[in-house]
């Protein structure tokens, strides 16, 4: 009998979900109990299903209580000051808790843990546990040696780690929905970002070992996969000799293929990929997107900038030009009702206002489906914080950032409009947030549907027909079964 269930939280806080189920007789077999939360990236929150994976078969149960815990994990991101400052207030507060019952483990995994080393420990006194994310399968062993009473560290980065074998345990799951890792690492080296510096080398993942991930999951249920990698479109796996003597199968696997592997799985296991880098996603990518029906018409295409010079400082190594030209492209084989969405930062180093308009007129040309956006936050460590001076004033980033929200708003109000009197295939995913008497899903392009639920039921394929919208959903009912 299910009798409680672990909760996690995004970076922002917004969405706490209900994930592992614990049973009583775990309980009852008196397990220690792990409770995880996890802040950051996708691929984090991938991570920590890896992580929950490592603590049971090491006996452990998962609660969504923190006050049952004997363990404590959090799994930690560094990409901007706030990430790390909302870990640290989270580490406050714990502190009171450890006060009423000393025994209790508490662990930072994930990118704070590896870019802080065992400073954290200096700095943080309650830390017992600093994990990085290529150590998830020795974690059972740092929490044996921190119940001896002794600090526990290791933040060794691997070149091969992808976790391939472990089965994560879905704690992010609809039981629909689910997060799949074809890769880690990142070898880009944006001057800004410390990515590079807290997950290590780049490497692919078995590309057979992710299709049976998604076969199993299609199997149990689940009706979509996203493929993750801080670039996936720079996915390259090279065969083994085993793997070459089986004339069956490929030696070399790049992103177009390991896409249409996944595909091919089933018409009804819808696909979708983050994040693209724009130097990196190929026509064949695009064409293989055009080829199946099941592959999401939805790019995650981070520009950063809309000028060149401040793109070449950041080292992304694409010009504006370069970047519309990929938009072009885009809209020329998938048309114009792909979705793409991005990333911008606004008052990186030396930023103009010219420049920064650069940024806004990038937009309107583009007219973005959804974008993230953030002030520049200097990262110690970056070749920026080495080599550049962060010298635009915090309001003044401040208030490019608000002109790009107030632009983005504008387009995903505009976009979201184009969807309206049309119809749209949307996988239900669950009841919507408002109200039990609508449903809620996604169409190809990512965006939100809600609709009356009538009969439907989570993991149906619906269509429907849009008639009005927010700047965030559509609202509308269904029209036909798929
Ligand atoms: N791999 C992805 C991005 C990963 S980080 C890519 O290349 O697009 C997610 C986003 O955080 C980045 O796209 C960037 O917009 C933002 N970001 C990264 N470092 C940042 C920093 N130092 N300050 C502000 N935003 C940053
Ligand atoms: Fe960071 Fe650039 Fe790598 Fe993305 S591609 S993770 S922004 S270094
Ligand atoms: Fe943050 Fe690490 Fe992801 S720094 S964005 S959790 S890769």
């Amino acid at each position: 009998m299910i009798t409680s269930t672990l909760k996690i939280l995004s970076e922002s806080d917004k969405e706490a979900c209900e994930v592992v189920k614990v049973s009583e007789e775990e309980l009852a077999a008196g397990k220690k109990r792990l409770f995880i939360e996890s802040y950051g990236c996708q691929m984090n929150f991938s991570d920590s299903e890896i992580v929950a994976a490592v603590m049971r078969n090491a006996d452990f149960a998962t609660t969504s209580s923190e006050d049952m815990a004997d363990v404590v994990f959090l799994n930690t991101c560094s990409i901007r000051d706030n990430a790390e400052q909302k870990v640290r207030n989270r580490l406050k507060h714990l502190n009171t808790l450890k006060k009423k019952r000393p025994g209790m483990i508490v662990g930072v995994l994930g990118c704070m843990a590896e870019r802080l080393k065992t400073k954290l420990l200096e700095e943080e006194k309650i830390v017992d546990i600093v994990a990085g994310p290529d150590s998830y399968r020795d974690l059972p062993r740092l929490v044996e040696e921190a119940e001896t009473g002794q600090k526990a560290v290791n933040v060794f980065l691997s070149r091969e780690e992808t976790y391939a074998d472990i089965s994560p345990i879905r704690l992010n799951s609809n039981g629909i929905t689910a997060y799949i890792s074809i890769m880690r690492g990142c070898d880009n080296m944006c001057s800004f970002c410390v990515v590079p510096y807290t997950r290590g080398r780049e490497r692919s993942r078995d590309p057979f070992s992710v299709v049976r991930e998604a076969q199993q999951l299609f199997d149990e249920g689940y009706r979509e996969v996203t493929l993750l990698g801080q670039n996936v479109d720079s996915y390259k796996w090279k065969g083994t000799e085993a793997t070459a003597e089986n004339n069956d199968l490929p030696t070399m696997v790049n992103f177009a293929q390991l896409l249409e592997m996944v595909a091919t799985i089933s018409p009804d296991l819808r696909v979708r990929f983050s994040t693209s880098h724009p130097k990196d996603i190929t026509d064949d990518v695009l064409w293989t997107m055009k080829k199946y029906e099941n592959i999401c018409k939805y790019i995650h295409l981070p520009a950063q900038s809309g000028n060149s010079r401040v793109l070449k400082i950041m080292n992304r190594t694409y010009d504006r030009d370069w970047y519309i030209q990929k938009i072009d492209r885009i809209r020329e084989i998938l048309g114009v009702d792909c979705g793409i969405s991005t990333d911008m930062i606004t008052g990186f180093c030396s930023e103009t206002e010219e420049e920064h308009q650069d940024t806004l007129t990038l937009m309107e040309y583009v007219k973005y489906d959804y974008a993230y956006m953030f002030a520049y936050s200097e990262r110690p460590g970056t070749p920026a914080a080495k080599k550049l001076k962060d010298d635009i004033a915090e309001d003044v980033k401040k208030r490019r950032l608000q002109e790009v929200i107030a632009v983005q708003l504008q387009h995903s109000s505009e976009r979201n409009q184009l969807a309206v009197g049309k119809i749209h295939k949307v996988l239900v995913e669950g009841p919507s947030k408002r109200s039990d008497d609508f449903l809620c899903g996604r169409n190809d392009q990512n965006k939100v549907v809600v609709f009356p639920k009538e009969n439907f039921k989570k993991g149906d394929y619906v269509q429907v027909l849009v008639t009005e919208c927010s700047s965030a959903t559509l609202i509308g009912h269904v029209v036909e079964t798929v």
